[in-house]
């Protein structure tokens, strides 16, 4: 039995260094295809039944050459047949160049009542192979685990980071001075600390016996311990959802006499984790009996701007579209995460940010920290889950400069989804 493949190319050997091109793009992004090289008509006739047998879906690449060629009218013959056994098949037409009249009037007798594709529509490779995975229901690579691929690495992130962490400061401030009111000494845990800079912000000032943070970027670990040497602090790397997280985090508590934790801080990192459900679990177990989670995170659902305008519905578009940028949903989701994990009294502290709640102080932090169009990689598709938002990305850049002045100017009123909530473990 030949192995499953996603899709079978079929083509005209005239065109086979642009086919070449655009079937590697389509790997990259992870998919498998036949796509076989056709120098023999013997070779052809063995490859092709188990190569559409053992295909998810199709894709043709109609041409001059290939429209008049016997051999892609057979593999689409044999695709149409396949596709009445079995409906999921899909079978895509990718026009990579313009069709004589008669060709396509040829070709329309096969294909005319499937959605074509037209290579020339999109600005490169990348669009073309995104719109092909959307047609043939494919996800591209990189999202299975349902972890996002953000990465702090990047210099741009690590000074919006800075900035945003000044600016939530603010807001979390209230909230956890009610939440540090309930314990003389507490032991803290911080879940994806990056460089320690923003939980030692938010530490300043109180007491605590002794903080944990944990980050699975190696660099950023190494940062934090340079950084916060004191006696009280550790930061250790590790994947909080890797089956070796208990054990990463008992060792530490064995090394620091400690036999659970008071506070345990999340600050906007469970949008980008997989197995969130798990981890609180975890985290559950890892709270003393009167212990309280105190937890940051995003949702655009509460995202708002008025007046409306297009550029706004862009910009939350590319935050939806973009994989660097985690589940987008995850404020809404906590609530029933927390009580699957066990959690009790959970609380919704705060559920949006605004563009008025400092007067002008950090009016212009709000916007460069959501609005600036450099954020975002902008030099592949490859970062957003459809080829629209890496259009729309485009646009955006365009309008960035006229926008903020507008804004900056008091013409818009903005609010974000920012969720603050707590829970206890009693
Ligand atoms: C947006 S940053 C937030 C950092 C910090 N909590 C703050 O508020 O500034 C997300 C952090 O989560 C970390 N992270 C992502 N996945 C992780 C995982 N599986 N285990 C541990 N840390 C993770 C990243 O390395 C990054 O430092």
């Amino acid at each position: 039995m030949s192995e499953m493949r996603d899709l079978f190319i079929s083509y005209s050997n005239a065109n086979k260094e642009k086919v070449e091109e655009i079937v590697s793009t389509i790997k990259y992004f992870g998919p498998t295809c036949w796509f076989q090289l056709r120098d023999s008509k013997q070779h052809f006739i063995e490859e092709i039944n188990a190569g559409i047998n053992n295909s998810r879906d199709f894709v043709v690449f109609l041409s001059n050459a290939s429209v008049s060629s016997l051999m892609v009218r057979n593999e689409i013959a044999r695709a149409i047949s396949q596709q009445k056994r079995n409906s999921d098949y899909s079978i895509i037409p990718v026009v990579i160049e313009e069709l004589t009249e008669s060709n396509q009037e040829i070709i329309e007798l096969f294909l005319g009542s499937l959605n074509w594709l037209y290579a020339d529509k999109y600005d490169n490779y990348e669009g073309l192979a995104l719109a092909i995975f959307e047609q043939a229901n494919l996800t591209p690579s990189n999202t299975e685990s349902g972890q996002s691929i953000y990465s702090t690495e990047k210099e741009v992130e690590k000074i919006r980071l800075k900035a945003q962490n000044k600016f939530f400061n603010e807001y979390a401030k209230q909230y956890l001075d009610e939440v540090f009111s309930h314990y003389e000494n507490p032991a803290v845990l911080d879940i994806g600390c990056d460089t320690g800079d923003n939980i030692m912000m938010r530490l300043n000032g109180r007491k605590y016996r002794f903080l944990l943070g944990v980050d699975s970027n190696t660099d950023a670990v190494k940062e934090a311990n340079e950084s916060y040497p004191q006696d009280n602090c550790a930061f250790i790397h590790c994947d909080v959802t890797s089956n070796s997280f208990f054990r990463d985090i008992f060792s530490q508590m064995q090394k620091f006499r400690i036999i659970g934790f008071d506070i345990i801080h999340i600050s906007a990192v469970l949008l980008h984790l997989g197995k969130v459900e798990e981890l609180l679990s975890n985290l559950y177990m890892l709270l003393n009996a009167h212990g309280t989670i105190f937890i940051q995170d995003e949702d655009d659902g509460m995202n708002i701007a008025h007046p409306h305008s297009k550029y706004f519905d862009d910009c939350f578009y590319i935050w939806e579209h973009s994989k660097e940028s985690g589940d987008r949903a995850m404020g809404r989701k906590l609530p029933l995460l927390l009580k699957h994990a066990g959690f009790k009294d959970i609380k919704l502290l705060s559920s949006t940010i605004s563009s008025i709640d400092f007067g002008e102080q950090y009016k212009e932090e709000l916007w460069d920290l959501y609005f600036n169009p450099e954020l975002w990689s902008t030099d592949s598709a490859a970062y957003f889950d459809n080829y629209e938002a890496f259009d729309r990305l485009k646009v955006v850049a365009q309008k960035h400069s006229e926008m903020k002045e507008s804004y900056l100017a008091g013409e818009y009123f903005i609010t974000l989804g920012i969720f603050f909530y707590t829970a206890t473990k009693d």
